[in-house]
């Protein structure tokens, strides 16, 4: 029987920080759409309308209340800021994935052309980075332009990386770190002056985040993913997961590294990874991330925020997990079970949608 876990983001849910959000989105709607040109706020305005969790967003509302601040309007703008660098990102990681649709809606390379997405994702970027100086500090717009800075370069290491049989597990992490927990650990240091002492566990939690991501592109279903599977593998990106199953290779899987595969290739190599030690080993290199993380918080007066804080990130690997013993159930089983099964389909933008009624 398949046990309830919760969705993480649920966790997040507490009334100070749900009433905080409603406020961010408003700042992002507002930021979003305050170009001079009306084809730009449609563009912006279409992809931060349609949604995603807000994590990034809501981790800097909870770090402001961990370390005792107030939601004030500069906490919100640094958390609409956050998501606007974040969402901007994204607009040029579909652009290169040459990805179709996310959150949910078509991607603005796939509706507007490469050219269009690229200068909106500019826009996007630069536009935070001016509401931080106007509106925030000067230090949180310079921590906002270093977190592009490493998201440029975490990038551009994994471009670098493509079909590279030699890449390790440390490159991964290192092309991790720049492009996806760079922002998490922003997202803590824009929250507060003590911001510093939220960091590492921002990082931590942003390196976790990825390779679950990683883990969920090697091993889920498309249904539940809402793209196809082993689109990583297509791509010639060599994720930690695959590089640990690497690890205790006796020949299988190697010989599908260091070219392009057929979509036959990607089939059989799925089908090894899954029935190894992948997933498994995986699972557990993110336990042992969530207690770092929850090593390095500092001590929260907050017991609210403090449970939230130290409940997220092994909620994260507890949902994934859940969602690969669904993923391994309807290979065996195609169909669906029970609406609950239907309900809690995996697609970045559901769980937003169950949170907001959207
Ligand atoms: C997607 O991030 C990109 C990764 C870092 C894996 P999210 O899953 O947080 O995206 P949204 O904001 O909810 O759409
Ligand atoms: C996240 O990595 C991209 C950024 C941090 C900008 P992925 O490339 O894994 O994200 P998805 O899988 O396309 O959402
Ligand atoms: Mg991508
Ligand atoms: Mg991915």
């Amino acid at each position: 029987m398949l046990t309830h876990v919760a969705r993480p983001e649920e966790i997040l849910n507490s009334p100070a920080v749900s009433a905080g959000l409603l406020r961010v989105e408003k700042r992002i709607h507002r930021l979003s759409t305050s170009s001079r040109l009306p084809l730009i706020n449609g563009a912006a305005g279409r992809i931060t309308g349609a949604g995603g969790k807000r994590l990034r967003a809501a981790l800097t509302l909870a770090t402001a209340l961990a370390l005792g601040g107030r939601i004030d309007n500069r906490v919100v703008t640094a958390a609409a800021c956050v998501e606007l660098i974040h969402a901007g990102s994204l607009v040029h990681d579909d652009l290169m994935d040459k990805a179709a649709e996310r959150r949910g809606v078509r991607t603005l390379n796939a509706e507007l052309g490469d050219a269009r997405a690229l200068v909106v994702g500019d826009f996007m970027l630069a536009r935070a980075g001016l509401a931080a100086l106007s509106v925030v500090s000067k230090p949180v717009a310079q921590t906002l332009a270093s977190v592009v800075v490493e998201l440029a370069e975490g990038q551009f290491q994994e471009i670098a990386e493509l079909f590279d049989p030699g890449r390790t597990p440390e490159d991964a992490l290192r092309s991790i770190t720049g492009k996806t927990a760079s922002l998490f650990r922003a997202s803590c240091l824009v929250a507060h002056p003590d911001g510093r002492s939220m960091a590492e566990y921002g990082e931590r939690f942003g390196v976790l985040f990825q390779v679950l991501d990683d883990l969920l592109d090697l091993a889920s279903t498309a249904e539940r993913l809402g793209k196809p599977v082993g689109n990583d593998l297509r791509q010639g990106v060599y994720t930690l997961p695959l590089l640990l199953a690497l690890q205790h290779d006796h020949g299988d899987l190697r010989p599908f590294l260091g070219r392009r595969l057929s979509e036959d290739e990607i089939t059989v190599l799925l089908t090894r990874l899954r029935s190894g030690r992948m997933i498994d080993d995986t699972l557990e290199y993110c336990r042992g991330l969530a207690s770092d993380a929850l090593a390095s918080l500092p001590v929260i007066a907050d017991p609210e925020i403090a449970a939230t804080l130290y409940g997220l990130p092994a909620a994260y690997v507890d949902w994934t997990e859940s969602l690969l013993v669904r993923a391994l159930r309807s290979r065996t089983c195609p169909q669906p079970r029970s609406s609950d099964e239907l309900d809690q389909g995996c697609g970045p933008w559901s769980s937003r949608s169950a949170r907001t009624g959207a």
